[in-house]
């Protein structure tokens, strides 16, 4: 069974995008894949971040991945901080890693570009992400494209170490999730459905309430004239609704264009469709987060679970790479 594993930064907030795209996916496949997803706090902390938002999505985002369903019994769940192991060879991965690899990442480009104060951590970031993939010896990693290279690099270095200093890491490839996973913004359907947005009128969050989910699809941008047809060069925002009612009912979308004549129809039908998906989820996140402590003993076990496998894997590498053991 292939190992794969996806991480989920706690900033913004998670919205059907990433339910479709990310967390549906595990759920789903969780018994037929060796599943490891975790938060990716350390990763919050790249950009000016308040600590107590950090905090508090994380848990949240924790929380949101158990009320979709993700099993800790039968996938590895765990918190990237309650796992030293993660920096500890993240540290020994910048070893194997030129600044040269990693000024030159089209993310830390955009990010440190549109900013005065640049962290360290924004540009050794990625190197963070290849510990994250190659403690646990995952080979696939579900990503979107903006992450491709990012998990390029991590093959490139494992297969560096691996050669310098002996068979230590799997080698991982990026894994394309399906095409109808590209959400877009519904105010402005040329750009992805994003955690964080500038304004969230477009963007179908988990936590949102059905009337507000309702209120969203009803005022999504849509075409001039008044045909529904699937075509996303000249029906950005049709087409996306089109993608989205797909993605909610298992349909295909160019078959469910034919269904429908008017532009209100459409909307009430997906608008139907978001929030009989993410209703269930919100009701159970709602129980679950008022029982903090069963939240907390799921993540103690993971953390406990995926220590014994990263330390493993640590200690195999400092010794490979030179270090005395203790
Ligand atoms: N960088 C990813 C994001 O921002 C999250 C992430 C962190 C991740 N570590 C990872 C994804 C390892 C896959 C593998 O979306």
């Amino acid at each position: 069974m292939a190992r794969r594993l996806t991480g989920f930064t706690p900033s913004g907030d998670l919205h059907l995008g990433n339910y479709v795209g990310a967390i549906a996916p595990i759920v789903s496949e969780q018994d037929s894949a060796d599943t490891v997803a975790f938060i990716s706090d350390l990763h919050a902390l790249t950009l000016e971040h308040d600590p107590a938002d950090v905090r508090r999505r994380t848990l949240e985002f924790a929380t949101l991945l158990l009320a979709a369903g993700a099993d800790p019994d039968r996938c590895l769940f765990l918190i990237q901080s309650h796992v030293p192991e993660h920096t500890e060879l993240h540290y020994l991965l910048e070893c194997v890693t030129g600044y040269g690899e990693a000024q030159r990442m089209i993310q830390f480009k955009e990010k440190s570009g549109r900013q005065q104060q640049v962290r360290m951590s924004l540009l050794t970031y990625p190197i963070l992400m290849a510990a994250d993939i190659l403690l646990y010896d995952a080979e696939e990693v579900p990503v979107g494209e903006d992450q491709t290279q990012h998990v390029e690099l991590a093959r490139t270095v494992a297969q560096r170490f691996n050669t310098r200093y002996g068979e230590t890491f799997t080698i991982p490839r990026a894994v394309n999730p399906p095409v109808a996973a590209r959400i877009m913004d519904l105010t402005s359907p040329s750009s992805k459905m994003s955690k964080s947005a500038a304004s969230a009128a477009g963007t179908l969050r988990l936590l949102d309430p059905p009337d507000i989910l309702r209120r969203k699809v009803m005022r999504a941008v849509t075409d001039a004239d008044n045909e529904v047809a699937y075509d996303p060069a000249t029906k950005p925002g049709v087409t996306n609704l089109l993608d989205i009612l797909a993605a909610c009912t298992g349909e295909k979308p160019d078959s469910l264009a034919t269904r429908f004549d008017r532009y209100s129809d459409l909307k009430t039908a997906v608008a139907d469709a978001v929030v009989a998906t993410l209703t269930p989820v919100r009701e159970r996140y709602l129980q679950l987060a008022d029982n903090p402590d069963h939240v907390q003993e799921a993540l103690r076990a993971g953390a406990t679970r995926a220590r014994a496998l990263a330390s493993a894997k640590v200690q195999q590498a400092k010794a490979a790479i030179g270090l005395l053991p203790a």
